[in-house]
């Protein structure tokens, strides 16, 4: 088993490596001057099942980019098996037809990665679990539910607590919390008058005199967390905690956290973050490494991924 390290996110390779004991790959990744980029691997890989690992984050077409080359170089290079770690999926917003005459861009780039010659994919928590049905190869997404519950369990001393979805597109992944840590579950009714707003229209639950958990998958301009902290608050919450798996951050809403309700941002590291939440005392980084080391462990060694959220 070998690990090749994109350059979207070399600290998480880094840790990852770490954990599973291992060097990367011996590799050069470098851009030309007029933006193409060049893939040399500088080791023989010839008969290895090795891990590329590569976020697709901003700048996600470049990332997306240098994930296919570093595949091509890979196969053209005779690995046995190449399995693309995309920590971070991006374009998997863009799961459907939105509107007549729109592209169905999560396909696209499955597409890409398949085609590029990946024999597997292993994620985390997918946009929709649905993405998975776009690539015609394996596709393991992991969930970061027990992180998260096990963060909660250990800091958390209130019983007082509820899971709110702040979406009715994330009830499955807040009731599988609340679930796993025996809180209360509620739903925000969200809506967006256009791309890039957001609306409360209406709570459903109990919020009043509680403290509230906030989940999902993705956290971008930050409007959606935002606005709902401010509409948990109005209903009566005491404090709200906000988990996010991936922390896009875009634009200045790394700013807009610190400045908001919020009592404490937890995000993990699919997306390498550190500039922008330097001296941000609001947000706080779990590592995802070690369940994707886990990961990787195990598939290299043929042995059930889904055991690790038994
Ligand atoms: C939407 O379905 C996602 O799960 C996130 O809630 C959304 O992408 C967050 O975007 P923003 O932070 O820009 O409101």
């Amino acid at each position: 088993m070998k690990i090749l390290s994109g350059t979207s996110n070399p600290k998480l390779s880094k840790e990852i490596a770490k954990q599973l004991k291992l060097k990367p790959i011996n590799s050069n990744i470098k851009k030309f001057a007029d933006g193409e980029i060049f893939i040399e691997i500088n080791e023989n890989i010839r008969g290895n099942s090795v891990f590329v690992i590569q976020s697709t984050s901003n700048p996600a077409n470049d990332n997306i980019m240098e994930l296919l080359l570093c595949i091509d170089a890979l196969r053209r290079s005779s690995a046995k098996n190449i399995t693309a770690v995309i920590p971070y999926f991006g374009y998997a917003r863009q799961d459907r037809k939105v509107a007549p005459r729109t592209s169905i861009s999560a396909k696209v780039v499955s597409n890409l990665i398949t085609n590029a010659g990946a024999n597997r994919v292993v994620t985390v928590d997918l946009h929709t679990g649905q993405i998975q049905g776009f690539f015609d190869i394996p596709v393991d997404n992991l969930f970061t539910t027990p992180l998260f519950a096990r963060y909660i369990k250990k800091k958390f001393k209130t019983k007082n607590l509820v899971c709110v979805s702040p979406d009715v597109g994330g009830v499955q992944r807040t009731r599988g919390l609340a679930t796993k840590i025996k809180a209360d579950l509620a739903i925000i009714d969200k809506r967006r008058p256009e791309s890039g707003k957001s609306e409360v229209m209406n709570i459903i639950g109990e919020v009043k005199g509680k403290n509230c958990i906030i989940v999902d998958d993705i956290i971008d301009s930050g409007g959606t967390i935002i606005n709902a902290v401010d509409a948990l608050k109005k209903a009566g919450a005491i404090d709200v905690y906000v988990f996010i798996t991936h922390a896009v951050l875009s634009g200045d809403s790394a700013k807009k956290i610190q400045k908001s309700k919020i009592k404490k941002l937890i995000i993990t590291d699919t997306i390498d973050n550190s500039f922008k939440i330097k001296n941000n005392n609001k947000i706080e980084v779990v590592s995802i490494a070690p369940l994707m080391a886990e990961a990787i462990n195990r598939i290299s060694n043929s042995t059930s991924v889904s055991d690790l959220f038994n």
